[in-house]
């Protein structure tokens, strides 16, 4: 089977895609695939790499890049033939991406996570791993992940929207109280996130957010407990199914699970399984797959929660391309699951071929 990873891009989230596609490249079988390992710059030039895993890790704090320099220069066209995609590699003369039988895209963010990567392959025909063009859209816009989600009877925690332009009225302040999380309403990664503790540090918050994304939503904190959901497309038609779930805790020095905490400094405790009531374990697991379900996703997804002390559950978000780095949750849940790192990412690739 001949599959091209695709990987960087044009997100905020260039660098952990790379380190997310050194493990899916580390895992791959060489008896049973051929890899393409193509690389997308932050200004959005394609290179075909090399794929060594070596290259895409993070080495003291920095996080690995595509650059034009990283491989050869390829450019995308329509196929000539109508046969899909081609890849022009200026050294070795046309290759064809059409002639791959499936692409992954181990794409966070924008450009990637969105569904316009999914659209550009939707017109070519060439399979993918993951979500379908809708799906990746909804799920990448928080708001919309809201509310397609509530209105399946799924519990989501109190937000309002700032569409371009907008701002937080008193009548919101009051509702939501504080602290409030100001998010850009597309993005990954924690990227232009703020915790809000007083008012007076808002418009800041929303500017932060606003370099990503112009619209923003700001969320009344769920104080409670994260915990994460890997959900995987059901084999042979079957239900989607959802694995043991994590609890992610965040040292005492980091106020919350941010970019920091998640990548680098090494300040986060997993619990796999996360320690929770078979009751709520359940409840998590059921909401996971309706989450999966409203949304149309197909392939996988991370469903991301809070619980309250109470016990309560809500729907913090959901990820169509989970981080797949070595300390990201969704192979972890899986592998505590009972499907390693090489037999998961062997049956998203077979599941994206039917
Ligand atoms: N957006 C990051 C990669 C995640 O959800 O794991
Ligand atoms: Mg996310």
């Amino acid at each position: 089977t001949r599959v091209a990873i695709v990987f960087g891009g044009r997100s905020p989230e260039h660098g952990i895609s790379c380190v997310s596609a050194g493990s899916v490249l580390g895992a791959l079988d060489p008896d049973e695939f051929e890899v393409v390992p193509v690389g997308i710059t932050r200004a959005g030039q394609w290179v075909l790499t090399s794929g060594d895993p070596a290259q895409l890790a993070i080495s003291s704090r920095r996080l690995p890049e595509i650059t034009a320099e990283s491989g050869t220069d390829i450019v995308l066209r329509a196929d000539p033939t109508g046969n899909g995609l081609m890849v022009l590699d200026p050294t070795e003369g046309p290759r064809a991406l059409a002639d791959v039988d499936v692409v992954f895209p181990v794409l966070h963010g924008a450009y990637g996570e969105d569904g316009t990567i999914q659209g550009m392959l939707e017109m070519a025909g060439i399979p993918y791993v993951g979500a379908n063009v809708f799906a990746s859209a909804a799920a990448m816009d928080k708001e919309f992940t809201k509310k397609l989600c509530a209105v399946e009877g799924i519990p989501v925690g109190p937000y309002v929207v700032l569409r371009s332009g907008m701002t937080l009225s008193e009548q919101d302040k009051q509702r939501l109280g504080l602290p409030v999380f100001v998010k850009p309403s597309r993005a990954g990664s924690s990227f232009g996130i703020t915790k809000v503790d007083d008012w007076a540090e808002l418009d800041a918050a929303v500017a932060t957010a606003r370099q990503i994304d112009p619209k923003v939503l700001v969320e009344g904190a769920v104080v409670g407990r994260e915990i994460e959901c890997g959900v995987l497309e059901g084999e042979a038609g079957g239900a989607p199914e959802a694995s043991v779930l994590a609890e992610v805790r965040v040292a005492a020095d980091h106020d919350w699970y941010d970019f920091e905490a998640k990548y680098l400094d090494d300040a986060c405790e997993y619990d796999i399984p996360a320690a929770l009531p078979e009751r709520v374990t359940r409840q998590i697991q059921e909401y996971a797959v309706r989450a999966f379900t409203a949304l149309d996703c197909a392939g996988l997804a991370r469903v991301d929660f809070f619980v309250t002390p109470e016990l309560d559950v809500y729907l913090n978000e959901i990820n169509t391309m989970p981080g797949f780095t070595p300390t990201s949750m969704f192979p972890r849940m899986w592998a505590a699951s009972g499907l390693e790192y090489p037999k998961l990412v062997n049956r998203l690739i077979r599941t994206a071929l039917h």
